[in-house]
């Protein structure tokens, strides 16, 4: 299938070296600050300042966009991209709150889009192991829950998006359970809060813990990136899902329309 990659930055970068591998080709790269003097990618994709100089010419050969920008740029370039009908797949996390505007614009043009703040298979697995662990330790009060979660010193936020996502999974699946403390305490945490801080230290891609420990024993279930590889070939099989490609290297089908999240493509995958 044809990819136009939005971003080219780490990400960008790294999900055109698993294109490749995976037998897709790069069509068009939109980054608006590449080095000067830089025209081509890698892969020798023609890079463009913004979707609109990339326009019909270079775009409407893609099958599919893929965009992994900056938390300010990444509705503008969705409701672009519904603009020329092509199906998105969304990595940029820290847009959320214009989720609807962005939402209505791609079902308004009659596009497609796919979004996750964690595109890697093995989070999203981790995710569902959570939320069954939690059901099931539910009827046992014996066992407290909590975590933590660590990652690389130049993180700007916390707690990670993976951890909010984790901890809500857990509270839907536990009724003794009713809140989160994210921060340090300076107090004993009531019996029906999960206390969840972050660490932030090194170079450490992400590490996310959850506990359910009793006076007799402990529970641990832990989640560690080892590289950014798991959210590039998630991010590329999310692709590949949205416009029906059966798989590395084949061309695209119908586009699915509408707005999904990993969550839809993991029920398939998970059946
Ligand atoms: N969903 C996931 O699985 C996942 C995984 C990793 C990172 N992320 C998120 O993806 C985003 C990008 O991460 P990164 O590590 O590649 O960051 P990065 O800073 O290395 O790259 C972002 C790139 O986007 C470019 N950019 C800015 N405005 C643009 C615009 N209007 N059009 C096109 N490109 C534009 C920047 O110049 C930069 O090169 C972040 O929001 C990050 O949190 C999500």
């Amino acid at each position: 299938m044809n990819i136009a990659l939005v971003g080219y930055g780490k990400m960008g970068k790294l999900l055109e070296e698993k294109a490749l591998e995976r037998g897709h080709r790069i069509t068009v790269v939109i980054e608006p600050f590449a080095p000067q003097g830089t025209n081509t990618a890698v892969s020798g994709a023609p890079i463009c300042k913004t979707l609109a100089e990339a326009g019909e010419g270079a775009l409407e050969k893609a099958d599919a966009a893929i965009e992994f920008t900056r938390p300010d740029t990444a509705p503008d370039n969705i409701k672009a991209l519904a603009g020329e009908k092509i199906p998105a797949v969304v990595g940029t996390t820290g847009w959320l709150a214009r989720l609807d505007e962005a939402s209505a614009a791609v079902n308004a043009a009659g596009s497609s889009m796919i979004w996750a703040s964690n595109f890697s298979l093995g989070v999203n697995l981790f995710y569902h192991i959570a939320a069954y662990a939690a059901k099931i330790a539910d009827p046992f009060p014996e066992y407290d829950v909590g975590g933590w979660e660590v990652h690389h010193n130049k993180k700007a936020d916390s707690p990670s998006g993976t951890a909010k996502t984790l901890v809500e999974r857990v509270l839907a699946n536990m009724s003794r359970k009713t809140q989160v403390l994210w921060d340090a305490l300076d107090r004993a945490p009531p019996a029906d809060a999960i206390h969840f801080p972050s660490l932030r230290v090194g170079a450490v891609p992400g590490v996310h813990s959850l506990f359910f420990d009793s006076p007799a024993d402990t529970i641990e279930i832990t989640h560690t990136a080892r590289s950014r590889e798991g959210f590039a070939a998630g991010a590329l099989r999310a692709a590949e899902w949205l416009v029906n490609c059966p798989g590395p290297g084949q061309p695209a089908g119908k586009a699915r329309l509408g707005v999904y999240t990993i969550d839809d493509l993991m029920a398939e995958l998970l059946g």
